[in-house]
């Protein structure tokens, strides 16, 4: 499907400007549309036009899909004081229409979606699809065989929230280290997981969801854009518990 829009519409939504610095930009000429200088706000583009501000070609594309290695201290969400995923990204992936897919914690690390695509990103959060996540955890204290039964059976919150069946299982010998997979996305899930097996996380890291694991050459803080097939990942290997 081709979508039809404004140009200055299109330019403040990719570039992250206002309405009316769009327009400045296109009055003052340099909004080239199909290489011709355009004036008027309201000429329609479609995806297939190629529009170019002040030399540099605005990316179209529809649906945009980025991965990014959330480093600690940045935020989810545009509420709060320290700095938002979306701020944070490059110039060259920054669009007004772009939000996280579900929400780390402010001191949890690792990999954070980011997209325009609502209808994929409420499947992604959504409880009924029981979409894979895994993270890896430092424990204050090592796990034990119990632990991992608990977990195994559905671990019971200390509030009475009942959680599905999940793993655990230590990757270091101290049992400290510990990696989690759930198939749910409750509020502070592992932190209260840890909690409820009267232990607490030190450190958490997200590293995979489905099969779209965190690619390896992204430091801390740093985003890239992924296919959408790529993204479609976090699909794979859901549990459908009714057939379980
Ligand atoms: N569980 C948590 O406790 N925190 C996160 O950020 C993600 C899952």
């Amino acid at each position: 499907m081709v979508t039809i829009e404004r140009l200055d519409k299109t330019i403040s939504k990719i570039m992250c400007i206002s309405r009316s610095d769009a327009r400045r930009l296109i009055k003052i000429g340099k909004v080239f549309v199909n290489g011709e200088k355009m004036k008027a706000f309201d000429t329609k583009i479609s995806e297939s036009d190629e529009i170019v501000v002040d030399g540099e070609k605005l990316s179209l594309e529809k649906n945009v899909y980025i991965v990014m290695n959330k480093a600690a201290g940045i935020v989810c969400d545009d509420k709060s004081s320290a700095p938002y995923a979306i701020e944070t990204l490059p110039k060259e992936l920054k669009r007004k229409d772009l939000f996280c897919v579900g929400r780390l914690d402010k001191d949890t690390t690792g990999l954070l979606l980011i997209t325009n695509d609502g209808e994929f990103s409420h499947s992604v959060i959504s409880p009924k699809k029981h979409i894979e996540k895994r993270y890896r955890a430092t424990l204050q204290n090592p796990i034990t065989e119990n632990d991992i039964a608990k977990a195994k059976q559905g671990i019971t919150l200390k509030d009475g929230t009942k959680l599905l069946p999940s793993e655990m299982f230590a990757v270091t010998a101290d049992n400290k280290t510990v990696d989690f997979v759930i198939f749910e996305g409750k509020y502070h899930q592992i932190k209260r997981m840890a909690g409820a097996l009267d232990n607490k996380i030190l450190s958490l890291h997200r590293y995979q969801i489905g099969e779209l694991v965190l690619p390896k050459d992204l430091d801390f803080g740093e985003a890239k854009k992924v296919e959408k097939e790529q993204a479609f990942l976090v699909f794979e290997k859901a549990k459908n518990w009714q057939k379980d």
